[in-house]
């Protein structure tokens, strides 16, 4: 028995637009398919880098601020006081468990309104479930302008004095 080569044989209409569709078919998907690996690579090039804001800032001229101020920074988080002795910056994040504090001037400390840790202005721990005191912050006087670097931390008991 004779092979029939069906690539010898004269299609019929019906046979060519199957094959046509199947073929359109074939090639939409391989285009699908190629963009969706483009758009990938694409996304994968491209720097997956924060862009944070800038955690130094200034705050003034230190002589501007009196002796016994607090300054309530609320959208950096940061209370930066000053005392006779010199100036320092917390930030205003309760060690407990990361709720904001605020300042109640009345009581002369910071408060959690979380779980009731209280703070005193120099940010030791004066009652509550916190056991660490607010973290201190890095001041420092910058052409004639006080600086806080909020990502910066200095030891506690650290006051900033400017001469
Ligand atoms: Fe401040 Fe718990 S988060 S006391």
């Amino acid at each position: 028995m004779p092979l029939v080569d069906d690539l010898a044989l004269p299609l019929s209409e019906e046979e060519l637009s199957r094959r046509r569709f199947l073929s359109l078919l074939g090639s939409g998907a391989l285009a699908v398919a190629g963009l969706g690996t483009a758009a990938v690579t694409l996304r994968f090039l491209e720097p997956s880098v924060l862009y944070e804001e800038d955690l130094k800032f200034a705050l003034g001229r230190p002589e501007e601020i009196a002796i016994d101020t607090v300054l309530v920074l609320a959208r950096q988080q940061i209370y930066v006081a000053r005392g006779v002795n010199g100036f320092l910056a917390l930030s205003s994040v309760c060690t407990h468990l990361g709720c904001p504090t605020r300042y109640e001037p009345e009581a002369a400390r910071f408060a959690c309104p979380c779980h009731g840790s209280r703070y005193s202005l120099d940010g030791r721990v004066l009652g509550g479930p916190s056991t660490r005191p607010l973290r201190r912050l890095a001041l420092s006087l910058e052409r004639g302008l006080l600086v806080v670097d909020a990502g910066k931390r200095v030891p506690d008991g650290t006051l900033f004095q400017v001469t």
